[in-house]
């Protein structure tokens, strides 16, 4: 897959990577790279070779500075943004994704660029990342899931503290709060990315795809159904 604008699509044997790529513009999320993304994460799905898929930010400065906020002056009418929601969702694809994802995260990782991270399953950080949500400062509430997956991954108080305040965190205080899995100096931010998918990917993908589903479904469920769900998922690898 090539010939994108906005991302780079790169597959190597079974890891798939993915930079987000307008480094002119902080890799700021603009409706071009909503459609790409959602193009790559749809082969990524129905790729069963794929078994791992990375996240990165091309240039110095960010992962992603948030939605493109020179385009948002322009968006279409509510009605048909939620028509495009509607047949092109993006974020529900990124939770139904079955392959782990992982994030290596440096420089602003703001607004939409938090909620992608959020989705993959490991996000892994530079020292100079620096997390916020400046929604709120913009009269808009974090639309890209921000708001319901945020609590489940900080907590209620840290959700909210980033949330309503817009503040920002450092590295050290997104590892304190459990937001980032480790941080790792800058230079060796790729390469940690790509061995921990490389170990992920040497495992047998049936136990590693039940296993985030168990883990995902499960937070939605009660104990007893999350019981239930681990018991079939892990029946049918015993099937296999
Ligand atoms: N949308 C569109 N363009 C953006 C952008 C965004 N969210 N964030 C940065 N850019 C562009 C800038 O306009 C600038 O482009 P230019 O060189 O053509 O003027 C370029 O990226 C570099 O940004 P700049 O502001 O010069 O870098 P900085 O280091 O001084 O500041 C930030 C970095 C992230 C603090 C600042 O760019 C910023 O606050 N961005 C907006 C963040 C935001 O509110 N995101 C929306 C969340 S919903």
């Amino acid at each position: 897959m090539s010939g994108f604008e906005t991302v780079i699509y790169e597959k190597t044997e079974s890891i798939a990577c993915i930079t987000l790529n307008r480094p002119h513009a902080l890799n700021a999320f603009n409706v071009r790279m909503r459609d790409e993304l959602y193009e790559v994460l749809s082969a990524i799905k129905a790729d069963d070779e794929v078994r791992v898929a990375l996240f990165r930010g091309a240039g110095d400065k960010a992962f992603c500075a948030g939605a493109d906020l020179k385009e948002f002056l322009t968006a279409p009418s509510v009605v048909k943004a939620r028509q495009i929601r509607s047949i092109r969702d993006l974020w529900r694809l990124f939770l139904s994704m079955p392959q782990p994802l992982i994030a290596a995260l440096h420089g602003y990782v703001l607004g939409s660029g938090i909620e992608i991270a959020l989705y993959c399953d490991l996000r892994i950080a530079a020292p100079d990342a620096v997390f916020g949500l400046p929604e709120v400062s913009l009269g808009i509430l974090p639309a890209a899931g921000g708001t319901q997956t945020l609590p489940r991954i900080l907590g209620l108080s840290g959700a909210l503290d980033m949330l309503l305040t817009g503040r920002r965190l450092s590295a050290q205080e997104a590892i304190n709060m459990g937001m980032v899995n480790q941080i790792v100096p800058r230079e060796k931010l790729l390469q940690t990315a790509d061995d921990l998918a490389h170990k992920i990917a040497s495992f047998d993908p049936l136990v590693i795809r039940n296993a985030k589903q168990a883990v995902i479904k499960g937070m939605d469920l009660t104990l007893d159904q999350g019981l239930d769900l681990e018991w079939r998922l892990a029946a049918k690898i015993r099937e296999s």
